[in-house]
């Protein structure tokens, strides 16, 4: 399972956990957890309620998708076959190394930002095994398999995400030296989650927290309410965000490639910079920006 390099204190996990989840206390079951928060996914452990539950999760889903997620999140979740149960991350994971090289890995929940960075790095995405509850349907406070195997899965089969993803873990690694952390994670924030992409036909969803949510992907696009604004790395870096309602501020992409090449530089300067200025609200909107509008 890769290297185990790195040594994250799980006390000292814990209570930087209390700020990310609910009351501090931790859904999954981390007592069986790895080095690298890596566990097994016991597919025997899905109940016939939970996979019931899935198929209404991904049907609500999926239907939403047509003309509002991209393409490539569309042909790509179809290539999954995921729509009548909880996925088995192995098999998955075959068709995905053959495609970028990438592999899942089970997880309890979140991990330490490192441990994060550090699966990442090695194209391991971290996947999340327990299913939320009944009355969670439309909201959950952390990650669950729902959101992150329906939301961030598909995109990891498209060449350009698969490197951008690995870039930013390696960026990760670095950024915890330099104190950039709260900077580069707007990055992810505000791309991999809450990210819209240009098409043909108008705007599209990329975001794997839109894409696993069933009111904020018809909201991201068509409510007056939000900015949508062209994407530029450091402007994202020095914004805040709101993890606890719909986005203020969705930042729009031209193609993954803009992405790759606006990430590709050293940060190193721009951290030093950024720790200069003060950060911009989740709601501005600068002088010469242009609200791209809702479609
Ligand atoms: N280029 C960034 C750095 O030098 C790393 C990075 C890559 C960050 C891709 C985000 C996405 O720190
Ligand atoms: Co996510």
């Amino acid at each position: 399972m890769g290297s185990f390099d790195s040594a994250v204190s799980h006390d000292e996990f814990f209570k930087t956990l209390a700020e990310k989840s609910d009351g501090g206390k931790l859904r999954g079951d981390y007592s069986r957890a790895d080095a690298q928060y890596v566990v097994q996914q016991d597919m025997a452990q899905y109940t016939p309620e939970q996979q019931a539950l899935w198929r209404r999760l991904y049907e609500r889903q999926a239907r939403l998708l047509p003309g509002r997620a991209c393409d490539l999140f569309i042909e790509s979740l179809a290539a999954l076959d995921a729509s009548s149960e909880i996925p088995n991350f192995d098999r998955t994971s075959d068709a995905l190394e053959k495609a970028t090289g990438w592999r899942l890995v089970a997880v309890p929940g979140l991990v330490p930002d490192q441990t994060f960075f550090e699966h990442l790095a090695a194209r391991r995405f971290p996947v999340t095994v327990w299913l939320r509850e009944p009355h969670e349907f439309d909201y959950i406070v952390e990650p669950d398999v729902f959101h992150d195997f329906f939301g961030h899965v598909p995109l990891l089969f498209n060449p350009i995400v698969a490197d951008y993803l690995q870039q930013y873990g390696q960026g990760g690694l670095k950024a915890l030296k330099l104190g950039g952390l709260k900077n580069l994670a707007r990055l992810y924030w505000y791309t991999i989650e809450f990210g819209l992409i240009e098409s043909p036909q108008g705007l599209r969803v990329y975001g794997a927290g839109i894409l696993s949510s069933g009111g904020e992907i018809e909201y991201s696009l068509s409510s007056k309410d939000p900015r949508r604004i062209g994407f530029n790395a450091e402007r994202v870096m020095r914004t805040q965000y709101k993890i606890d309602s719909y986005q203020e501020t969705y930042f729009v992409i031209r193609d993954f490639q803009q992405l790759f090449d606006e990430t590709a530089p050293d940060f190193t300067p721009v951290y030093e910079r950024l720790s200069q200025l003060d950060d911009y609200p989740a709601n501005t909107l600068l002088t010469g920006e242009v609200d791209l509008g809702s479609s």
